[in-house]
């Protein structure tokens, strides 16, 4: 009966070191996959700059967005959250980044972004599998902004990591109209 349990436990323990084993081997390998993706961010449109009730500011963009994520892919990858942020400074409020836009990507067949969106309605566009979020902020007259994209890439197994592609260099409105 001891016994019994002993080797049961043994073989328990040994196919979970394996299994371990495995793991660090997987991402261990994966840590060496060197991806090489292509980003490219536009702003096609500026709309009017409006100030709200609140005391916000708020504009509605019209972006494109062009990515090509796939070799972001391994054998170990589950899934990618892209998102597309506007960043930039601000005296009162030091760094600023809102999010206008985001995705899940869950295959590498789907790692290819081309789309126009407009920043400013929130809303789910699910035939596309897409959401938008409007830039929102205190006093955005005149403000450099930058567009990031981000993407999270969740593992299999390992630890997840973020990785990012600045654009640099656009301005918005110095301007209400
Ligand atoms: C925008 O990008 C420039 C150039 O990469 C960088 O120097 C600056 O700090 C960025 N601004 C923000 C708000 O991240």
């Amino acid at each position: 009966m001891y016994s019994w349990i002993l080797r049961v436990n043994t073989v328990l323990t040994l196919s979970v070191t394996v299994l371990a084993a495995l793991c660090a081997v997987a991402s261990m390998t994966d840590g060496l996959h060197r991806p090489s993706p292509a980003v490219e961010l536009k702003v096609l449109n500026v709309g009017p700059l409006e100030r709200l009730r609140n005391g916000d500011d708020r504009i509605a963009l019209t972006l494109s967005i062009k990515a090509d994520l796939e070799s972001v892919f391994t054998w170990n990858t589950k899934q990618l959250f892209v998102f597309v942020a506007a960043e930039y400074w601000s005296p009162e409020e030091g760094f600023n980044q809102i999010s206008l836009w985001d995705t899940i990507i869950e295959k590498k067949e789907n790692a290819k972004i081309d789309q126009q969106i407009k920043s400013k309605m929130l809303r789910k566009a699910t035939r596309v599998g897409y959401f938008t979020y409007p830039f929102q902020g205190k006093d955005l007259r005149g403000r450099d902004f930058n567009l990031t994209m981000y993407w999270n890439v969740m593992p299999i197994s390992g630890a997840f990591f973020t990785d990012k592609a600045v654009v640099p260099g656009f301005q918005l409105p110095i301007s209400y109209n």
